[in-house]
């Protein structure tokens, strides 16, 4: 049966060398891409986390073929697709499975998807991806849970997206690749798995170009291929490593990173009186346990990831005087707040914005992991405490993070799970 809680023993410095692995977000993109085209796809550096099963089983759902050769890699073949539409059970249990719509649309013409789940975190609405299909002449209807998408060949188009939905630029980016045109993407997101996502389109045969800034612009074409791809390393783990090395006074070196998809959350580390050095392909942390208030703002890449919010809040109820973490991408990620005051925090939420004083001593208590970086939050807050925390619901951990336990006991934690 899988662990329900992490028992974590806090006090320990962490010390030593850990292995960032691939980006969950960049991962199940890959996996949808895959969609797109009737060769194999072969994935390498996929994380070995709950989110990627998920997205694997909406993929065998639909009649893709899906094989694990290595706990790192995946092949994937929609040679044989069957259905066009994911049923609503698998759905409901993750956000990316909605990026199936792009990819089925733009290769059959048809694709059906009720709204997708995932965390808690706010409304999460999809109108900018159906703004975009309908755009591009797909006629979408709704119709009992499900939205439906249909157009014989779906055509180029100008579209702004009103939010820069990091999914939304995904799943036009996709549709948009095997349009009749082009597709021009106004306010379209710019974080690295966008990049990485239109890199492997490219390989494919796409014709994207801007990818990481504001306009993306996608001619479409005929057919593309197979390809292989490298999922880029996870710049949420990395950070919340970096974090964890920070909170507790620590020494360590964050290896197979990006260190320049992380300069925000590097930036204010050190203001808050944190040693970061970027090496080739590594973040070397280093805390004296003397650390500043900071003000922090969650915002679409290159700002602050919000995924690094809460596991920010947490190292913040160590530093000295008062920090502001204001939320400006999800209305509703604040949660986590009531669950770090049990454990002694002094940290007032107003809505989308935390007001923290400290230092404070943590003491250990019994806690939940309310989502997967919210959970990440509490277990740093943990590595911190003084005695023993007790954090469930933990599947929401594994969701995003490939064995955070055991990469935090290699390197000094006391934390187990049961
Ligand atoms: N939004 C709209 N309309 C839409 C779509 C989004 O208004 O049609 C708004 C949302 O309400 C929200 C904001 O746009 O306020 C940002 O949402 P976005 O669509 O960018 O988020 P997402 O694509 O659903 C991805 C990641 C999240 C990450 C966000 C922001 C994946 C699978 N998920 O979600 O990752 O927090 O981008 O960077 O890529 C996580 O890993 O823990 C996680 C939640």
């Amino acid at each position: 049966m899988a662990s329900e809680r992490f028992i974590i023993d806090g006090g320990q410095r962490l010390q030593g060398t850990v292995e960032v692995s691939g980006s969950k977000n960049a991962a199940v993109a890959a996996m949808a891409a895959s969609l797109l085209v009737p060769d194999e796809c072969y994935l390498e550096n996929v994380p070995d986390i709950g989110d990627v099963k998920f997205m694997a089983r909406v993929l065998e759902s639909l009649g893709a073929e899906v094989e694990r050769p290595s706990p790192s890699t995946l092949r994937l073949r929609a040679a044989h697709i069957t259905s066009f539409s994911p049923p609503t059970e698998q759905v409901v249990n993750l956000r990316a499975s909605f990026m199936v719509m792009g990819p089925l649309l733009a290769r059959f013409g048809q694709a059906a998807c009720s709204p997708p789940g995932g965390d808690v975190i706010g409304q999460r609405p999809i109108d900018v991806h159906l703004a975009g299909f309908s755009a591009m002449g797909a006629d979408i209807r709704h119709q009992e849970e499900k939205f439906m998408a249909q157009a014989k060949r779906l055509r180029g188009a100008r579209l702004f997206m009103d939010y820069p939905s990091v999914l939304g630029t995904q799943n036009l980016m996709m549709a948009a690749t095997l349009a009749k045109g082009t597709t021009v993407i106004v306010n379209a997101a710019a974080e690295p798995e966008i990049v990485s996502l239109a890199e492997m389109l490219n390989r494919m045969g796409a014709c994207i170009q801007g990818a990481g800034s504001h306009t993306l612009e996608i001619e479409g074409v005929d057919a593309l291929h197979g390809t292989s791809q490298r999922i880029i390393p996870d710049r949420i783990e990395a950070g919340t490593f970096a974090i964890a090395a920070a909170i507790t006074g620590g020494d360590v070196r964050v290896c197979g990173v990006e260190p320049q998809h992380l300069y925000s959350l590097v930036s204010k580390l050190r203001e808050a009186g944190v040693q970061v050095d970027e090496g080739e392909g590594v973040l070397h942390v280093r805390g004296d346990g003397q650390l500043a208030a900071v003000t922090i703002q969650a915002l679409p890449y290159p700002g602050l990831a919000t995924d690094l919010q809460a596991p920010m809040a947490a190292l913040l109820t160590q530093a000295r005087g008062v920090s502001y973490v204001h939320e400006r991408v999800f209305e509703n990620r604040l949660l986590y707040v009531s669950e770090l005051r049990k454990m002694g925090a002094e940290v007032i939420s107003t809505g989308t914005t935390a007001i923290i004083s400290g230092p404070t001593s943590l003491i250990g208590t019994s806690v939940r992991a309310l989502d997967v970086r919210a959970g990440a939050a509490l277990v740093l807050a943990g590595l911190a405490a003084r005695g023993r925390t007790v954090i469930s619901d933990i599947y929401h951990l594994n969701r995003g993070y490939q064995r955070l336990d055991g990469k935090l006991r290699s390197l000094g934690a006391s934390i187990q799970s049961a």
